[in-house]
């Protein structure tokens, strides 16, 4: 049989296709879409940026530093008067923007380019992006939220998305279309990665004592500092655990959690996993400011479990 593109069409089941059949709403559907699609253009200023990796260091760094806010621009470009969103809030602005005449259904909230210091290494970025029907901030992601997505830039482009149905993987084709991958991902009870952030002398006694526990298990020590590519692994390899937890120099962790925890609890929670900050669900803390920062445990139910009993034990 030919592998011309009608034989082709009619096995793909495309992104827009798999939400409708999934029952997602129609503006979420468009928006979603709207989103996942915008991950080409910051995916080509990734391209274009390390273009300078010749070894034209100074340029190239403010090159680097520029891409946090040209994947931003590019974002609110796509998303602006599309007449879905009415507020954006990024980890690029100090404060939200209007995107609309303000009765539009929804909120985004963007890490536009998550592990920006990666990229003169060349390794694996992402976009991390949450959908919420009410305002985020004064509220819980559990009250909030109704979608999440990330967008990994790797060998392959590859999006995970959850409109509250499960956490579905599509690779982006050839033909520029992002086609199913995996459907309703779930992690196992347990997993055999773990990927720890933070530096070991700054952990507190509860959270050694788990990392400990894992080495002794025999667990995989997987961990690239990008935060899409981290927890991704754990997603694809249906188990594990990530933390960035607590530590004596920053009680409140390193990550934000309007715009990287949150979405990422989301993805995980419609996986079978689960996300704490060590005592409670990350979808259940309540966001009192923009760049507010969380510690986390968030991979496979087992683990997570078992890094809240040591992180109740060792609180010194
Ligand atoms: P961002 O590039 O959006 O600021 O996020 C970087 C974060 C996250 O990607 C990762 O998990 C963490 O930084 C890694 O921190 P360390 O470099 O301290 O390991
Ligand atoms: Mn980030
Ligand atoms: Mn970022």
């Amino acid at each position: 049989m030919s592998g011309g593109i009608s034989d082709y069409t009619q096995y793909i089941v495309d992104l827009r296709r798999h939400m409708w059949l999934s029952g997602v709403p129609t503006e979420l559907r468009r928006l979603i879409w709207q989103v996942a699609t915008t991950g080409k253009y910051i995916s080509a200023k990734i391209q274009e940026s390390n273009r300078k990796l010749a070894g034209l260091q100074n340029i190239y760094h403010e090159e680097q530093l520029a891409l946090d806010r040209s994947s931003d621009e590019i974002l609110v470009a796509q998303l602006a008067n599309t007449g879905l969103v009415r507020e954006y809030l990024s980890e690029e602005r100090e404060a939200p923007i209007k995107l609309g005449t303000g009765t539009e259904k929804y909120i985004i909230t963007a890490d536009p380019l998550d592990g920006s210091s990666l990229v003169e290494t060349n390794l694996t970025i992402g976009t991390i992006i949450g959908i919420h029907k009410k305002e985020p901030l004064g509220s819980t992601g559990r009250k909030t939220l109704c979608g999440a997505l990330y967008i990994l830039y790797g060998p392959l482009i590859t999006m995970v998305y959850s409109a509250g149905k499960g956490s579905h993987e599509f690779v982006l084709n050839r033909e520029g279309e992002y086609v199913l991958s995996q459907a309703n991902i779930q992690l196992k009870e347990k997993g055999s990665i773990y990927s720890l952030g933070g530096l070991r002398k700054d952990w507190l006694s509860g959270h050694a004592a788990f990392a400990n526990s894992l080495e002794e298990q025999g667990y995989k020590l997987r961990y690239s500092g990008g935060l899409v590519p981290d927890l991704n692994q754990i997603l694809i390899k249906q188990g594990g655990i990530f933390s960035y937890p607590q530590l004596r120099s920053n009680p409140r962790g390193k990550l934000r959690l309007l715009f990287e925890l949150q979405p990422m609890a989301f993805l995980f929670e419609g996986a079978g996993g689960a996300a704490t900050n060590g005592e409670k669900d990350i979808l259940d803390i309540k966001v009192d400011h923009l760049d507010q920062c969380a510690p986390i445990y968030i991979g496979s139910k087992h683990e997570v479990a078992l890094a809240k009993q040591h992180t109740a034990r060792g609180k010194a």
